[in-house]
C-alpha cells in the first residue's frame, strides 16, 4: 500500500490524526476534522531539540533599511471598488471577494478586468463555475471592454497554476475558489482542506510573480461556509459584497485590508449594464424619501468613514395576533426589540397589540447603534399618525438609545451633520442638539408643525 500523503487536521484545535473521526479526539468538537496534504518532512532538522540548529543564521536588518520599492497600484476603474481596496489592487496581493449567491460578484470582477485590459494591463479570468460561453453572455451586457478579457474555464488547480505561470498576467480572477480542485487531496472541492490548499498555492504564485489575484468566494447565510472564514487569515484583503438580491442597492465593504482602511464602503446599483457606482447615495435616498408621511424618518448613518442619509420607515398596525409581529428589514431584529422596549417603558408609546414593521428604504443594511433614535422616531410617528417635520422641512436624526431611555453620543457627529446640511436638512435631532432622553426627543419631534417651524 502506498504511504498516505494526507492526514486529518482539526480546524478548531489543530489536532492531527491519520484517520478521520466524526468527533475530534483533541477538543471533542463534532465535524471539525478535515483532510489536508501532509507537509513534506524536513530531513535535515535536528530532532528532539537541545542540539545546535543546522540552519543558516540570518542577519536581521533595521526596518528603515529594508528595501521596499513603491509599486503602483492597479486601478480597476471602478471608483468605489478602488476606494474600498485602499486605492487599487496591490501587485502580488491576494484579495478575497465574498458574497451570497447572485449578489453580483462575477459581474463586478468582469467589469474590473475589462477596465484593466482597456488600460493596457494584462488580465486573466479563470472561471470554474460557469462555462466560457456563459461568462461571455454576461460580458456582452457589460459592454465592449469586458469582451476583451481573456478567459479559461477550468477547475483543476494544477492546470490553473500552470496557465497563470505561463501567462503571467498583472491581474487574475479565480471564480470561485470553492470549485477549484487540488489533485493531491481526496476531499470534495470546497471542503476546508481543499480551499486552504488552493488558496495557499495561489498565494505562492501571486507572491512569486507579483500578480494580483482576486479569489471569489461563496458565503452561506451564517457566513460560516468552508471557504472565506478559513481563508481570511491567509489573504491580504477580504471584501464582502452585501445586499439583498431582490433589491438594487449593494454595499461593498473591506473586512480586512493589509494595504488600507477597513472603514470604507462602496454603494452599487445593479442595472442592465452591470453594477453602477452610486457616488452620491445620500442624494438618491433623500430624493426617494417620503417626507411628510407619518412613520418616515431620515437617518444620518455612517457607512464606514462615509456619512450616508437613508430613510427609515415604520408601520404600526393593530393586530389580533399573539404575540404580534415584529419585522425588521435592513436593521437588526434585536435592536428593534430594544427600541420598542425603551419606547414602552420610557416614552409611553405602547405597541403591545400592534404589528410593527421597520424597514430601511432602498435595501441598505445599517448595522450601527446610531440608528436607534431614527427607528424610535419612525415608530412613534407611525403609532401617533403624526409626521416628523414637514414636506419642505424634513427631520433627520441619529443617536444611540440606552436602556434607561437616555440618548447616547455616537461616532462622527460632525460628519453626519455636515452631510445632512449638504442636502438641506437643517433640523437634525441628535444627542448633542438638546434632548437628553428619548422621551424629550419624541416630544420635540412630534410637536405640531407650526412649533417645528419655530424651532
Ligand atoms: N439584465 C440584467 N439586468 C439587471 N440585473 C441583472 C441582469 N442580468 C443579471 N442581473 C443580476 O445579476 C445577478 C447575477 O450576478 P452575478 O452572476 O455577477 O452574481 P454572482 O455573485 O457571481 O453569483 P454566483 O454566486 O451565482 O456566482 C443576478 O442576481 C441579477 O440580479
Ligand atoms: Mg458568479
Amino acid at each position: 500500500m502506498a504511504r498516505a500523503t494526507t492526514h486529518h487536521v482539526c480546524s478548531a484545535c489543530g489536532h492531527e490524526s491519520a484517520k478521520w473521526h466524526g468527533r475530534c479526539p483533541g477538543c471533542e468538537e463534532w465535524g471539525t476534522l478535515v483532510e489536508e496534504a501532509k507537509p513534506v518532512a524536513a530531513a535535515t532538522g535536528v530532532r528532539g531539540g537541545g542540539g545546535k540548529s543546522s540552519g543558516r543564521a540570518l542577519a536581521p536588518v533595521p526596518l528603515g533599511q529594508v528595501e521596499a520599492p513603491r509599486v503602483a497600484r492597479l486601478r480597476t476603474g471602478i471608483g468605489e471598488l478602488d476606494r474600498v481596496l485602499g486605492g487599487g489592487l496591490v501587485p502580488g496581493s491576494l484579495v478575497l471577494l465574498g458574497g451570497s449567491p447572485g449578489i453580483g460578484k462575477s459581474t463586478i470582477v468582469t467589469s474590473a478586468l475589462g477596465n484593466l485590459v482597456a488600460r493596457g494591463q494584462s488580465a486573466l479570468y479563470v472561471s470554474g463555475e460557469e462555462s466560457a460561453a456563459q461568462v461571455r453572455l454576461r460580458a456582452e451586457r457589460l459592454g465592449p471592454a469586458a469582451l476583451a478579457v481573456p478567459i479559461v474555464a477550468e477547475t483543476d488547480l494544477e492546470a490553473v497554476v500552470a496557465t497563470i505561470e505561463a501567462e503571467r498576467p498583472d491581474v487574475c480572477v479565480v471564480d470561485s475558489v470553492q470549485v477549484l480542485h487540488a489533485g493531491g487531496l481526496t476531499g470534495a472541492p470546497g471542503s476546508v482542506g481543499q480551499v486552504r490548499e488552493v488558496a495557499g498555492r495561489l498565494m505562492r504564485v501571486a507572491k512569486t510573480y507579483g500578480i494580483a489575484i482576486v479569489l471569489v468566494g461563496h458565503v452561506t447565510k451564517e457566513g460560516a461556509l468552508a471557504g472565506p472564514r478559513v481563508l481570511e487569515h491567509l489573504v491580504d484583503c477580504v471584501l464582502s459584497f452585501e445586499g439583498e438580491r431582490e433589491r438594487t442597492y449593494r454595499t461593498l465593504r473591506a473586512l480586512k485590508n493589509r494595504f488600507g482602511s477597513t472603514n470604507e464602503a462602496g454603494v452599487f446599483e445593479m442595472r442592465d449594464e452591470g453594477l453602477v457606482e452610486v457616488e452620491d447615495a445620500s442624494a438618491r435616498f433623500v430624493a426617494e424619501a417620503t417626507n411628510g408621511s407619518p412613520g418616515s424618518a431620515i437617518l444620518c448613518a455612517m457607512e464606514g468613514s462615509r456619512p450616508l442619509l437613508v430613510e427609515v420607515q415604520a408601520l404600526v398596525a393593530p393586530t389580533e395576533l399573539v404575540p404580534p409581529r415584529r419585522m425588521a428589514n435592513g436593521i437588526d431584529r434585536n435592536r428593534l426589540a430594544l427600541v420598542l422596549a425603551v419606547l414602552t417603558r420610557h416614552a409611553g408609546i405602547s405597541v403591545g397589540n400592534a404589528d410593527v414593521f421597520v424597514s430601511v428604504a432602498g435595501g441598505v443594511r445599517i448595522d450601527e447603534p446610531g440608528a436607534d433614535l431614527a427607528i424610535a422616531l419612525a415608530i412613534a410617528s407611525a403609532t401617533k399618525g403624526v409626521p416628523l417635520g414637514s414636506n419642505d422641512r424634513p427631520l433627520a436624526a441619529f443617536g444611540e438609545i440606552g436602556l434607561t431611555g437616555e440618548l447616547r453620543h455616537v461616532a462622527h457627529p460632525d460628519r453626519r451633520l455636515a452631510e445632512a446640511r449638504k442636502f438641506g436638512l437643517e433640523r437634525v435631532l441628535h444627542p448633542g442638539s438638546g434632548p437628553a432622553t428619548v422621551g424629550a426627543a419624541l416630544k420635540s419631534a412630534l410637536a405640531a408643525p407650526s412649533a417645528v417651524r419655530a424651532a
